[in-house]
């Protein structure tokens, strides 16, 4: 069950974006190639499926709350273009995070890094280009104009500096070489990598039409696996074999980042992501049967292995 809602999830975003994204052939045809080479290297698009995930829920009670939202079950309108756009801001935050600058990574998705493809001139500029073709796909989808305002807004401070992905990034750069504090790792986490998928729950939501407490309870369950999310990615970055996770593995202790197993060891590290999981879960008891695929996706986050 679960297995088909990640594949279509991925099959509905990897639609959208290649709808949305210019053709490879487009003049300047580089920046087009590179933004291309990056999106369609093979993620998981966890941050569109979350999003459709959580809109879908959102429907679903609206109808059983008789509030005004599409039949239980189906997919907002436009929510895939949603889901697009932040995936958009997903790769770009990928493709700046392996410059020589950040993190100097050159294998990604399983494929040379863009600025080992391209150079790094073209690589900047084509996370640039990602960053502006979202809010342009964003200005555009099918819902309220009121709705959209709040999504844009919401994503935009998820990726910005105050305790955004921006921030987030800024203050693990800052961390390396360095035995962090657990405020200081908490924030890095919460930031770099929990805004956006925050962002990418209650955006969904507010696309079908999400009440005010509705949002609080997606934004305390995106926070939750959000920060369960980085803390497996990093126990990963330890376990897990380059060719598995198709990105370099054993950087982390070689750059001494700000990890959790860096700071509790695994074992605790993988306790923590599960507690996180399940208050994650907790969070959206009241929505019954509707929030099984969510609950569903918290556990798979931290059971993945890659
Ligand atoms: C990797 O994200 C970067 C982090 C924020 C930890 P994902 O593990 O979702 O990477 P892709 O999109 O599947 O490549
Ligand atoms: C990256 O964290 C978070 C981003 C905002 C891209 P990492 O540096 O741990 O991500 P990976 O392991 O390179 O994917
Ligand atoms: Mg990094
Ligand atoms: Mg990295
Ligand atoms: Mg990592």
């Amino acid at each position: 069950m679960l297995k088909q809602v990640l594949e279509q999830g991925r099959e509905a975003a990897d639609a959208a974006i290649e709808r949305l994204l210019p053709p490879a052939t487009e003049h300047p045809t580089s920046i087009h190639q590179a933004m291309r080479h990056s999106v369609f290297a093979g993620g998981k698009r966890l941050r569109p499926i979350l999003c459709m995930e959580a809109g879908r829920m959102i429907a679903a009670a609206s109808v059983v709350g008789s509030r005004t939202g599409s039949p239980a079950g189906s997919l907002p309108t436009g929510i895939e273009d949603l889901g697009g756009a932040l995936e958009m801001l997903h790769t770009y935050s990928l493709i700046h995070d392996d410059l020589p600058a950040l993190d100097n990574d050159d294998l990604r998705r399983g494929r040379p890094t863009c600025h080992k493809a391209f150079g790094e001139a073209i690589a900047i500029l084509a996370g640039d280009a990602l960053q502006t073709l979202a809010y342009e796909v964003l200005a555009q989808i099918a819902c309220p104009a009121e709705a959209s305002v709040s999504i844009i807004r919401e994503i935009a401070h998820a990726t910005g500096t105050i305790n955004g992905m921006i921030g987030g990034q800024v203050v693990d750069l800052e961390a390396e070489h360095q035995k962090p504090d657990i405020a200081t790792l908490e924030y890095i986490h919460r930031s770099k990598t929990a805004a956006l998928i925050t962002a990418s729950v209650v955006s969904g939501g507010m696309c079908a039409g999400a009440t005010a407490a509705d949002i609080r309870h997606l934004r305390t369950y995106g926070q939750s696996i959000g920060l369960a999310f980085q803390i497996v990615d990093d126990v990963l970055d330890l376990t897990q074999t380059s060719e598995q996770l198709g990105k370099t593995t054993g950087k982390d202790a070689a750059a001494e980042k700000a990890t959790y197993p860096a700071l509790f060891g695994i074992e605790e590290s993988i306790r923590q992501a599960d507690a996180l999981a399940d208050r994650a879960c907790a969070e959206l008891d009241e929505y019954g049967e509707a929030a099984s695929t969510l609950k569903d996706l918290a556990r798979f986050l931290v059971e993945r292995k890659k």
